[in-house]
């Protein structure tokens, strides 16, 4: 699969972009267990104009991290225009646009998401940040806004003949947020309709190999994305990928890997952003670096309340020496 000069040889694994998740540390992380392709987290236009420091932040690239993608969502084509020429001069090797984010204070704006209520300006957005740019431009977005207006097939076409080089469909209409199952059955049709020629990339609810092969198969998409099964579990890239080659899946990571590979992103996220912030941001993580383990609940707090690298490093060590037969 190809897109612009970036080429794959297998249907990539990639990094969905999670905003407050997928920052360069933890991409870092999830590029050494084996993701194809990541996004930045979504950046709002407005605020990479006004130069926003949250929003700079977001663009910051390294080149152990390639393929990447920066994302931009926004509802006014101009600013859109202008985010889109400043994320392709931090150079990357495409911008995503971001049609799919469910967010109430970001649909109502008729950004995200709510573009799938406004196709006509959907359309010229991308034609327009097409236009300005050298790189390839990619968009991820959803089903269509609800039930009754599943709009992907004829909104993919549109957005191939507005000149993207991909596209990532998130198999939920925005209604359901991120509720009830993604109905893949909707990329199928996307990917059976003679006239598209791009790559289309599934996503929804992939959480292991056998699942990530299934859609593979069933489908024909050419990439698969995984989101939330990634949050504090990398591990998955691995596993994936060992499934699509071997056909059998890889024993889960044991308790010393997880501690390490959790004390790992704590320092660098704060190497990246300091103790106080990368201490508040790491907090959501814990509970998936160690889900499944039996009588974590205890530590888990302690972790969470843990105001010092210092003290988190020391309950580290404490869960890394308890006795955990139950936990491989
Ligand atoms: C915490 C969180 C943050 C997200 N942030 C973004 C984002 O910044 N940009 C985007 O396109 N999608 C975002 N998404 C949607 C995911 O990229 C993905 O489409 C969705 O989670 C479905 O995939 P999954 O079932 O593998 O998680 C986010 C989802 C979650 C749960």
């Amino acid at each position: 699969m190809q897109i612009g000069s970036v080429t794959f040889e297998q249907p990539p694994v990639m990094l969905a972009p999670l905003e407050d998740i997928t920052d360069l540390p933890f991409r870092l992380i999830c590029r050494a267990y084996g993701a194809d392709m990541a996004f930045t987290e979504f950046i709002a236009s407005e605020g990479l104009i006004r130069n926003a420091q949250k929003s700079t932040l977001k663009m910051d690239l390294h080149n152990d991290d390639r393929p990447i993608g920066i994302q931009i969502f926004g509802h006014d084509c101009e600013s859109m225009k202008q985010a889109a020429l400043m994320a392709e001069a931090a150079k990357p090797d495409l911008i995503d646009i971001n049609f799919g984010c469910p967010v109430k204070k970001v649909v109502n704006k008729g950004a995200g998401a709510g573009m799938l209520r406004d196709i006509p300006k959907m359309i010229a957005i991308t034609k327009t940040i097409v236009q300005a740019v050298s790189l390839p431009v990619t968009v991820k977005t959803r089903l269509g806004w609800d039930e009754q207006s599943k709009s992907i097939v004829t909104v993919a076409e549109q957005l191939q003949d507005a000149g993207i080089q991909a596209i990532t469909i998130h198999a939920r209409t925005r209604s359901q947020m991120y509720r009830g199952e993604a109905d893949w059955s909707w990329i199928g049709k996307v990917k059976n309709n003679p006239r598209m020629h791009i790559p289309v990339i599934g996503n929804g609810d992939i959480t292991s190999g056998p699942i990530a092969k299934n859609m593979l198969l069933t489908y024909g998409v050419d990439g698969i994305m995984v989101g939330r099964a990634a949050i504090g579990y990398p591990w998955i890239f691995a596993e994936i990928k060992h499934y699509l080659h071997s056909g059998t899946e890889l024993p889960p990571p044991n308790l010393a890997e997880r501690v390490a590979v959790c004390r790992k992103h704590i320092m660098h996220e704060i190497q990246r952003k300091g103790e106080r912030l990368a201490i508040i941001e790491m907090r959501k993580t814990y509970s998936h670096y160690f889900k499944g383990k039996p009588h974590f609940k205890p530590f888990r707090i302690r972790l969470v309340e843990a105001d010092t690298a210092q003290t988190l490093y020391a309950l580290l060590d404490e869960i890394a020496a308890l006795p955990d037969p139950e936990f491989n």
